[in-house]
């Protein structure tokens, strides 16, 4: 493997700025698709275009024909999250940069490396090509929701016809302990306003008479969700399941330690959530509400004495399996009426969201997948459960096809956080993976 060569490509890619939440990189988004358009076609796609090309890209491509041979559908994307704060990256986001066998760049695990590592595995056996008909669907907008990509396969849903849809967008559960995910959660990401007043008010003249929109705010956020953990949004736990007795024994064999994973990857004092639950459990199989940044008041250099008349929070729910985010918008915007005072005008905006997915590990190829990692790295796939969203999922799975969650990442990678990387090990190795997966894939009879 000449990995001087697919490190110069890889940083190829990641220095494109493709922020899909930024409309400032609008260009930079459609840069890494021609990017990935690009490599299709030297991959030998002799169908490669952009579907629904007036926002980010959806790039589609049909591999080369092998007749008779299973289909297999690849999905990723090329876009990533904003890389602030910018000054705790040791070296800029977008200037990849190694440092002790580690790719530092936004979007080096978080989905461009791994979106790398399944093109490159196609020719990693020099000009023999695996016997399987390639499909791909490489998105802009994941990270923003996939409006765009869910929209076009209601009305396209022939082009996730195929024997698996492959994807590689999550981590080994543990260093050399590689997994396949069995859910991802939903997500329904807000904008919680309050006002209270026509304007803002001098906090002398006014202040102890007058309604304050981020006190109400603060209260209100406070009643959504208690210290205990609970998330006061009625009917939320309606829909949740419960995980088996034997999935939740199945959890403890797994390489997770609770005091390593709080002294180690959340490096806080202590953990949060419904203390009754394992940290498992809170993390793969309850919902969750966040609050990720309240704007607002005077929030400049200096001092101003005001008081707010408006506030705002940008705050998500997580769902988890049975829990539907048309459900679960109704709910919260129910709770935000009942729970802000008279007095208070409080709204819900909806930015975007995602239902949560399930997907049962028993079709073959999962099998296949298994064997691979056995082959290369000394250890098949554990299934395990995944905290994060990928919002199209549920729509790749509706025509019937097994949908693989698995990926090379690792669980400090650092996703959507400053100094994110990849092990270049994990690249290297995932490659010989997926190569391994494909020629396997191929060799099954078609349908089997
Ligand atoms: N690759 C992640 C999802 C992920 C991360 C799954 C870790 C499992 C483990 C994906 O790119 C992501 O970040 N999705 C967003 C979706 C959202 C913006 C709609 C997420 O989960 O926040
Ligand atoms: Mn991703
Ligand atoms: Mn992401």
């Amino acid at each position: 493997m000449d990995t001087d060569r697919l490190l110069r490509e890889l940083n190829d890619f990641l220095r494109i700025p493709s922020i899909s939440t930024s409309p400032s990189h609008d260009a930079d988004c459609r840069a890494a698709a021609e990017w990935v358009a690009a490599e299709l076609r030297r991959l030998g796609c002799d169908d490669v275009r952009f579907l629904a090309s007036e926002t980010h890209p959806v790039v589609w491509g049909v591999g080369p024909d092998v007749p008779g041979a299973s289909t297999l559908l690849v999905y990723g994307h090329y876009d990533v999250q904003p890389p602030d704060p910018l000054d705790e990256w040791t070296t800029p986001p977008f200037e990849p940069t190694v440092r002790g066998g580690k790719l530092f760049a936004r979007g080096a695990a978080d989905d461009k490396g791994q979106v790398f590592c399944l093109l490159k595995a196609i020719e990693a056996d020099g000009p023999r090509r695996p016997p399987v008909n390639f499909r791909f669907l490489i998105e802009g907008e994941e990270e923003f929701g996939s409006r765009v990509l869910f929209d076009l396969l209601r009305r396209e849903p022939e082009r996730t016809r195929a024997d698996a849809v492959l994807i590689a967008d999550m981590a080994y559960i543990a260093p050399r302990w590689p997994a396949v995910y069995t859910t991802l959660r939903g997500l329904c990401y807000a904008e919680i306003t309050v006002r209270t007043a026509k304007s803002d008010l001098h906090s002398g003249e006014f202040g102890g008479a007058a309604p304050n929109a981020h006190e109400e705010l603060a209260r209100l956020l406070g009643r959504l969700k208690t210290p205990d953990g609970k998330i006061h949004v009625p009917g939320l736990y309606a829909a949740v399941r419960r995980p088996s007795q034997r999935e939740r024994a199945a959890w403890k064999r797994l390489p997770f330690k609770e005091s390593e994973f709080l002294k180690h990857r959340v490096q806080a004092k202590a953990l949060t959530g419904l203390k009754s639950y394992s940290v498992l459990e809170r993390l793969w199989a309850l919902p969750t509400f966040e609050i990720h940044g309240i704007t607002g008041g005077f929030t400049g250099e200096g001092a101003k004495t005001v008081i707010p008349a408006e506030a705002t929070a940008k705050v998500s729910l997580r769902l988890v399996p049975d829990q539907k985010l048309k459900v679960v918008e109704r709910q919260l915007a129910a709770a935000v009426r009942r729970l802000a005072p008279k007095y208070v005008q409080a709204s819900v905006r909806f930015l975007h969201g995602a239902d949560p997915a399930n997907v049962a590990v028993t079709h073959p190829a999962f099998r296949l997948l298994d064997q691979a990692f056995k082959e290369v790295v000394g250890r098949g796939t554990v299934p395990a459960r995944a905290g994060g969203s990928i919002p199209v999922v549920p729509a790749l799975g509706k025509g019937g096809a097994p949908v693989i969650l698995t990926g090379i990442g690792l669980p400090d990678d650092r996703l959507h956080a400053p100094n994110e990387k990849l092990d270049l090990k994990q690249l290297w190795d995932g490659i010989k993976v997926f190569r391994r997966f494909y020629d396997l894939f191929g060799a099954r009879t078609k349908g089997v």
